[in-house]
């Protein structure tokens, strides 16, 4: 079973996990203040006063990756772990389903046009002292790639005037390549927007998916069952029917406007967008904005791992297939260490520059359109006693196992991620790479204690 986006905000309500705020509230500063205290105690919420806006604005409803569990287990419980949110959408995207095409349902209860349209009336938070202004961040947004794929995926828009937005496209993104070949092959380009999309296609949206595959499809797969859209009136693009609200657009690729917001790795980002000019904006009666803290926040930050999923499970393959001295890695993708992942590996090391070797030629390794390096900023190399899972561990490794300070490698030329804020005017910033493995001259000095057969002597039998 699945649940939609209404019946995970329902399911939420009754089980006591929804906060609606009455009073009137500043959608500048003052809401995100409160989504922040409300995201930290873990309540969904419903601000039913935002002022200036007669929309009621909602939001907080995956704040930890257990919440997916809403939208999967029968019973409503939040029994869900990262690795099986990952699986459902690699699951997906290994048996995706076909969208499906409808005449009508709930988005297309109102469609309004030219200056009946008022994206200034939508109670968009203005996030942070330095923002640009009022932010869209729970958009997902729809379009055709260059081979003709659906693409769905998250992009946070800007609110200019009543009828008009920026959409921020990252290097990581097929958006951008799209942006850039549409104005290579100086052709129209159009984006939908979508606001409370089928939970299932949040999911899909924040993954990466292969080029042929599209994420409204991967959404289908993600829950069994295909997705309902129906073909905008302005766009022709696939809209998915049981959402809150959609806004179709058309892009000006020569217009590209500067905006800053604070980011998932808590740094403001300014980015260039283009103008885009929303030409409908279709919703449900009564449709609520569907709204997501900004900045390092979790709700945002459980997604992002989404984004990353599908790339570090591919990488540690690759890590395991290249080198056989590897005994076991972990990718950390944490914002409490920056935007950009940390490596770990244990290896059974032949010799003392192997750590070293290793080092250089991980940041150097081809991960398609980038290298490792790209968006990995720290690669630690431990001995196979270490977890590199557990971060405590590491740390104690790193800083009882290493003499010399030609362990410690650092390298300042290649060219980051542009979420590294770090970065110089050029491009690059510095990776590091820390041989922790003890020296094999010394390695009878830097045993680690243990006890023999602790795990197998419990407490509770002495008792
Ligand atoms: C909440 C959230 C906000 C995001 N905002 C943006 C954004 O503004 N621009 C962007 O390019 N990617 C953003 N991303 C990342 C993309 O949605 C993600 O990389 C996705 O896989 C991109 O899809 P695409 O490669 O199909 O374009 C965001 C992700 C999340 C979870």
């Amino acid at each position: 079973m699945y649940r939609s986006f209404r019946q995970v905000i329902e399911l939420l309500d009754s089980q006591g996990k929804l906060i609606r705020v009455s009073k009137p509230v500043d959608p500048r500063f003052e809401m995100p203040a409160l989504m922040k205290a409300l995201e930290d105690d873990s309540k969904a919420f419903i601000f039913e006063n935002v002022k200036g806006s007669d929309y009621k604005a909602v939001g907080g409803l995956f704040t930890s990756m257990s919440r997916y569990g809403l939208i999967f287990n029968d019973d409503g419980s939040e029994e869900f772990t990262y690795e099986q949110a990952g699986q459902k959408v690699m699951g997906g995207i290994a048996n995706p389903i076909p969208y499906n095409n409808v005449e009508s349902g709930p988005v297309i209860e109102n469609v309004l046009t030219g200056s009946d349209i008022d994206l200034t009336s939508l109670p968009a938070p203005t996030f942070f002292e330095l923002d640009t202004g009022p932010f869209l961040t729970a958009a997902v947004g729809i379009f055709k790639k260059p081979n003709g794929t659906i693409n769905v995926g998250f992009y946070r828009c800007l609110i200019i005037d009543s009828q008009n937005l920026l959409i921020n496209a990252s290097g990581l993104s097929d958006l951008r390549k799209a942006y850039a070949w549409h104005k290579e092959n100086e052709q129209e380009m159009r984006v939908a927007m979508v606001l409370g999309a089928p939970p299932a296609l949040l999911m899909a949206a924040a993954s990466k998916s292969p080029d042929d595959i599209s994420e409204l499809d991967v959404a289908g797969g993600i829950n069994g069952d295909a997705i309902d859209v129906i073909f905008g009136p302005e766009s022709g693009l696939p809209i998915p029917v049981d959402c809150e609200m959609a806004f179709e657009t058309i892009v000006d690729l020569d217009n590209m406007v500067e905006n800053t917001l604070g980011e998932f790795g808590a740094q403001y980002g300014t980015e260039h967008a283009p103008m885009c000019k929303v030409t409908s904006m279709l919703k449900r009666n009564d449709a609520m904005f569907y709204t997501l803290m900004a900045g390092r926040a979790k709700e945002h930050n459980n997604l992002g791992y989404l984004t990353v999923y599908g790339i570090i499970k591919g990488l540690e393959q690759k890590i395991k297939e290249t080198y056989s001295n590897v005994r076991n890695l972990t990718v950390h993708f944490d914002t409490k260490i920056g935007p950009l992942m940390h490596l770990v590996i244990a290896i059974k090391k032949n010799d003392d520059d192997e750590p070293g070797r290793m080092i250089k030629e991980l940041f150097e390794m081809n991960m398609g359109f980038f290298n490792l390096a790209w968006m990995a900023k720290r690669i630690i190399i431990v001995d196979d006693d270490v977890d590199p899972n557990d971060m405590d561990d590491v740390e104690w490794a790193t800083w009882t196992r290493i003499g010399r300070a030609e362990k410690l490698h650092t390298f300042s030329n290649f060219v980051t991620w542009e979420v590294d804020r770090a970065a110089l005017p050029d491009g690059t910033s510095v990776r590091i790479g820390v041989d922790a493995t003890k020296d094999m001259d010394y390695a009878d000095d830097l045993v680690k204690p243990t006890i023999p057969n602790e795990d197998e002597i419990k407490l509770k039998d002495y008792l």
